[in-house]
């Protein structure tokens, strides 16, 4: 039968934004909340129910352009599929709980992760991320970077984890006990494929064609690019990989002031020189920085919209009328067959 129920976490960026398809760091961490597949393998066809979605997915495999398929959350399924590249399906029901849609904390991930997992079966999570992670791109057509496939499955339970987006080599760095991580939703839904993430990224290699690959670059290099939005691009790719180290080394020494002024200098990096805030996001942030207990809030993921990433002291409930919820760092995703 293998029937199984398969769990992938959604994740929350602490720094290091729009830096990993240029091969740079980032700090993510995976969360407690996720996707859950349960089901059973079936030979040559995929049906799935979601408790968020209306419509069902149904579709035979193999798939030949998973980005056509109806409706478009099964486009996650029918690319995990398409990748695992195993002949196998499942009948299952998808179960969430992260809010839905455009939050930037990686639903589509997750879903994609846990449905590969049960498809591919475990093994070599950088493997599998890898694979996640072209899923994805064939699924949404947006040329992202492996981040958010990383956190999913390789997650560290207390800790967030430096990711070196060239080497692929990850460092779990322990979350420090008295910092209270948030999540609060900007109350902005975005999809990554409509919103300015491939301009933005096609800015990042546009600087690399000028000044080398950005993750060597130092600022000083990229104050010579001569078009003034590219530089701005540039100098906040090449301030966050130094801001990803800076924050994990913070973390180490325990130094919560710190880390939170960095998650700080990080927002503002992304917001004037990446450009990727909103009136909507920055009113929230400007509501949530004056809070007590309240340490420090950055736009978190892609950009454009999505949550926010808050530091604050042990106990602090922010006030918002959004979605909001404690962060956990958590472990990655995890599969168990019946
Ligand atoms: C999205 C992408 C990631 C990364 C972030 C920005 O989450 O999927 O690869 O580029 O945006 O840091």
């Amino acid at each position: 039968m293998h029937a199984f129920e398969s769990f992938a976490p959604g994740r929350v960026n602490l720094i290091g934004e729009h830096t990993d398809y240029t091969g740079g760091l980032v700090f993510p961490m995976a969360l407690d909340r996720g996707i859950t597949i349960t089901g059973t393998l079936t030979q040559g066809h995929v049906s799935a129910v979601s408790s968020n979605e209306g419509e069902p997915v149904w579709f035979v495999l193999p798939v030949d352009d998973p980005a056509s398929v109806t409706p478009a959350w099964g486009r996650f399924l029918a690319a995990a599929a398409k990748r695992a590249d195993t002949g196998r399906g499942f009948d299952g029901r998808i179960d969430t709980s992260l809010p839905t849609g455009g939050t930037g904390l990686s639903t589509s991930t997750a879903l994609t992760c846990a449905a590969l997992l049960a498809l591919r079966g475990d093994g070599d999570r950088l493997e599998l991320a890898k694979m996640a992670k072209a899923a994805e791109q064939d699924a949404t057509g947006v040329q992202i970077g492996i981040m958010d496939q990383i956190a999913s499955l390789c997650g560290v339970a207390g800790s967030a984890l430096m990711i070196d987006c060239h080497s692929l080599e990850i460092t779990p760095v322990p979350v420090p006990e008295g910092l209270e991580v948030l999540i609060v939703h900007s109350g902005q839904r975005r999809e990554i494929a409509d919103s300015a993430y491939s301009e933005r990224r096609n800015a990042c290699f546009a600087a690399e064609g000028d000044i080398g690959p950005l993750r060597c670059a130092s600022l000083a290099e990229v104050e010579t690019l001569t078009d003034p939005v590219i530089r701005k691009r540039a100098r906040h790719v090449v301030g966050d990989n130094a801001r990803v180290r800076a924050m994990a080394d913070a973390f180490t020494a325990d130094d919560l002031r710190l880390a939170a002024q960095i998650l700080n200098e990080g927002h503002r990096s992304y917001a004037e020189d990446f450009e990727a805030s909103t009136p909507m996001i920055e009113a929230v942030i400007e509501q949530l920085i004056v809070q007590p207990g309240v340490l420090a809030a950055r736009l978190t993921g892609g950009g454009f919209g999505g949550s926010i990433v808050v530091f604050a002291e042990q106990g602090t409930d922010p006030h918002v009328s959004t979605w909001w919820s404690r962060a956990t760092p958590s472990a990655g995703a995890r599969i168990d067959w019946r």
